[in-house]
């Protein structure tokens, strides 16, 4: 089942995703003894970051029943500014009281192929659920202009993959070192929430979400390759990355 909301800010976006994060994680944690989240990089989230650990919401949950994951990171230190790692930790995980051996960084350090083989097979022992592809709770994806998602770019063979779970890839973009999940790690969540902002993603936008006329050709963007199965997929907008879109 999917959903796309508009909001009118980004400030109103970011809000409207920490509740939408809160929701889960409580009904969740209603009902089961942990809740495993891949948190997003980029720039995007850091607002949401911030709202998850402020004022009410910080105390609305049980953060050492949260286990962390990442959807993708740049082969970079932990304290460089383009760290994925970084971000969370100072827009959250800093400001949380969370258990530390249930923060799951990507170990780049091991090198991009090293550490994709490393958290492959950290995530198939994480006992995320039965079944040949651990499903995670809740999976946070941004998307780029070029309707990139995680670190999975347009024309990267690491699309096809279908059997692991992470991978070493090379970006079109600085920091070209990376390690991403692959779609079938993303598609065997339970949820998937992307949160897009901004006009330079408006194109992107129309091409996965707009009206057929506007949808990108069959195969897609890899932001229209994320279908979870019979789970749910929520799109958070803000006006001008949803310009294109018929709402
Ligand atoms: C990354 C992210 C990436 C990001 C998009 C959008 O590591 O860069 O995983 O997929 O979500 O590039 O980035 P912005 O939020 O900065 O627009």
């Amino acid at each position: 089942m999917s959903s796309v909301r508009v909001l009118s800010d980004s400030r109103s976006l970011s809000a409207a995703a920490a509740d939408v994060i809160l929701r889960e994680i409580e009904e969740v944690l209603g009902r089961r003894q942990r809740f495993s989240i891949v948190l997003s990089g980029g720039s995007t989230p850091r607002e949401t970051y911030g709202f998850l650990a402020s004022g009410r919401r910080r105390t609305r949950v049980d953060w050492s029943r949260v286990e962390f994951f990442w959807g993708d990171e740049r082969c970079v230190p932990t304290e460089h500014p383009e760290s994925n790692y970084a971000l969370a930790w100072q827009s959250l995980l800093s400001r949380v009281p969370h258990l530390p051996d249930k923060v799951h960084r990507i170990e780049v350090e091991a090198g991009a192929e090293g550490a994709a083989e490393r958290y492959d097979a950290l995530i198939r022992g994480a006992g995320l659920g039965v079944g040949r592809v651990p499903r995670f709770d809740l999976v946070l994806l941004g998307m780029g202009a070029d309707g990139h998602v995680a670190s999975l770019f347009p024309g990267d063979p690491v699309l096809e993959e279908r059997v692991r779970l992470a991978m070493g890839v090379r970006a079109p973009v600085e920091p070209v070192e990376r390690v991403t999940l692959t779609l079938p790690a993303i598609n065997a969540a339970r949820h998937v929430l992307f949160l897009v902002q901004g006009t330079v993603k408006a194109r992107a936008a129309a091409r996965v979400l707009g009206p057929p006329s506007e949808r990108a050709e069959s195969g897609g963007l890899p932001a229209s390759r994320v279908r979870p199965t019979s789970a749910r997929l929520t799109w958070l907008l803000d006006t001008e990355a949803a310009a294109g879109l018929q709402i």
